[in-house]
């Protein structure tokens, strides 16, 4: 009756191996192995493989079971510890020809050193054939992202929610994912009623010729102002709510003419940015909010509360807080419509998994609203939700993001901000001596849209963090600016040897990439990792791995490239002699960090 657990297979052939092999996973199977062998009546160890960092004391990997495993055994009354434990796995791992060789140090450390061979291997193949993704199981993911609110202006909030989101989505789709990316647009909604009301009065003939209401902001002020301020005003603007909700053409139309200025604004920024995403706003579910509700009434879900209808996550413990399903008006919440959208995205897109962009003030509602869509039969066990949350972004001064009179930042003049201080900054260093106006633009671009992306991604999302200009945009710091700056100087190195790609893809086919120096060996051991945190981001969907990686890639480069001349030349400055397989390290750490910055959505350039 005991289940055995089906042991995996290890890999034994290095030409089985491609370059999207994921090293640590591999090792990960190795000592599985090797510890159900040394340990046959243990259920359950833990097989802990870690990268060793950058003291080559404690080998490239470790294994880090023994420690657990001797605390297990003890529990049993086995005398034992965790030496002579990491002894016996040891002495229990199967060859591989991942392994170089391995040995016990400290308390019980398994020290892991890879084969160069291996490594070798990996790197040729992704020469010959590019970065690939490593395999995984494809699935159809719904990124909930941006969503910014009608009218109401676009936030710094929703500009972190944009960015995080544009690079899930990338990391996704490299995969090989099925992504659908929705903007849930606030579009949808009480506050119409007083649009509409106040559109009516400054442009009765809105129907006809288009208002100049491009300041959307302004005009929801306004139509605010009037709201609290006239009683006769608000009447009409609730009677406003009713005849758009009752589908009245021209109401409608009011409505339609005042989300499409809003997303024209927002279109301006997702350009600039290079993102892509399907307006999909709350208004789509408006039909399928009525049938959501009438199921969870036969059901039996909903309870009376003071004249709403409420639904608890957990009815037997009431934890937490319920959902507002219908308002004693009978109106819908933000809770009924986000029930409404899980229930299409499972059932009618046939989603696997559910990711929700938004600051971490919305983590208890995207937690009742899995609780609830499961209790409800709509999510099934194997789909997943997950609520990407993120903290607030702050000024230099420590406090909310605000201009120095204290207005909330508009998004375009922010960008607007960044175009200019990256043009000072090239302009300050002399470039706008050396590049043509279209490569300057370019590098303007690049360096503006890509400081402000990488500064959010850099750090972990869900800290609030600092928004500085001078940080984002100081290229010693670990800056977009450094890493564009880093990756022009690897490319630039073939084009100083003179050495095209044509002629560099021969040498690949002709004798492949080999080892030398110690630099060359630590440089390859990082890139090598590239399938493993690729792995890690997508499934904890914390983006900051990945630039920390990048950033462990160019320090490495630049150590390597300290040590090691790639092109010797003599006094005259004439090439005597080309080191190809340094030129093929240069080549395959160009290749991956162009890949890395194509997932935080940066663009590269070959000239700033
Ligand atoms: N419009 C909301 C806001 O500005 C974000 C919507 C997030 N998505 C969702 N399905 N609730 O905070």
């Amino acid at each position: 009756k005991k289940e055995s657990k089906k042991r995996p297979t290890l890999i034994t052939d290095v030409n089985s191996v491609e370059g999207n092999i994921c090293l640590v996973d591999e090792l990960k199977n190795i000592f599985e192995v090797a510890i159900a062998s040394a340990y046959p009546d243990l259920k359950d160890a833990p097989v802990v493989i870690t990268v060793s960092g950058n003291n080559p004391k404690f080998g490239d990997y470790q294994c880090n079971s023994a420690m657990a495993i001797s605390q297990m055994l003890k529990a049993k009354n086995v005398k034992t510890n965790p030496r002579e434990v990491a002894n016996n796995i040891l002495n229990k791992t199967p060859t591989s020809p991942f392994i170089e060789r391995m040995e016990v140090a400290g308390a019980g450390y398994l020290n892991i050193y890879i084969n160069k061979m291996m490594a070798e291997h990996i790197l040729n193949c992704i020469l010959r054939f590019g970065v690939k993704p490593p395999p995984v199981k494809k699935e159809k993911i719904v990124v909930d992202f941006s969503s910014p609110n009608i009218a109401k202006e676009m936030h710094v909030g929703h500009l972190r929610s944009t960015i995080i989101g544009e690079s899930i989505c990338r990391i996704l789709e490299f995969l090989g994912h099925d992504v659908l990316r929705i903007n849930h647009l606030g579009d949808w909604g009480t506050q119409f009623g007083m649009l509409i009301a106040h559109l009516q009065d400054k442009f009765p003939d809105f129907k006809t010729v288009s208002p100049p209401i491009s300041d959307l902001q302004a005009f929801y002020k306004e139509s605010k102002k009037r709201f609290d301020e006239d009683e006769e005003f608000k009447k009409r603007a609730y009677a406003c709510v009713v005849e758009l909700q009752s589908h009245h053409p021209d109401y409608i139309a009011a409505w339609k003419l005042i989300c499409d200025v809003s997303l024209q604004e927002f279109q301006k920024i997702y350009d600039r940015l290079d993102i892509s995403i399907i307006n999909r706003g709350e208004s789509f579910y408006q039909d399928r909010m009525d049938v959501v509700v009438q199921e969870l009434k036969d059901a039996g879900l909903l309870e009376e509360d003071e004249g709403r209808l409420i639904m608890w996550g957990n009815p037997d413990t009431h934890e937490g807080i319920p959902l507002t399903i219908v308002k004693s008006g009978g109106g819908y919440t933000y809770d009924t419509s986000d029930m409404a959208t899980i229930k299409q995205r499972v059932q009618e897109e046939k989603g696997d998994r559910f990711i929700y962009v938004t600051d971490a003030g919305q983590a208890t509602h995207f937690i009742i609203i899995e609780a609830c869509a499961r209790r409800a039969g709509i999510l099934k066990d194997h789909q997943k939700v997950e609520h990407v949350g993120f903290g607030v972004v702050l000024g230099e001064d420590k406090k909310k993001f605000k201009t120095r009179s204290g207005d909330t930042i508009k998004l375009i003049e922010l960008l607007d901000e960044g175009l200019k201080r990256a043009l000072d900054k090239l302009v300050e260093k002399g470039r706008d001596k050396v590049l043509t106006p279209e490569e300057l633009k370019q590098a303007q671009e690049a360096i503006a849209y890509g400081c402000i992306k990488y500064a959010d991604l850099s750090h972990n999302r869900i800290n609030d963090y600092v928004f500085s200009f001078d940080k984002m945009l100081d290229d010693k710091g670990n800056t977009a600016v450094y890493l564009l700056y880093a990756l022009t100087r690897i490319r630039s190195i073939a084009r100083t040897a003179q050495i095209s790609q044509e002629q560099l893809a021969a040498e690949i086919e002709k004798s492949g990439f080999k080892f030398g120096h110690d630099a060359e060996w630590k440089l390859g051991k990082v890139l090598i990792r590239f399938p493993e945190i690729i792995l890690k981001v997508s499934s904890d969907l914390y983006i900051h791995s990945l630039c920390e990686y990048l950033y462990e890639i160019c320090s490495a480069f630049t150590e390597f490239y300290d040590k090691c001349y790639c092109v010797e030349k003599d006094k005259e400055g004439k090439i005597v002699k080309i080191i190809y397989e340094r030129l093929m390290l240069c080549e395959v750490t160009a290749r991956i960090m162009e890949k890395c910055l194509d997932i935080l959505g940066i663009k590269t350039v070959s000239r700033m």
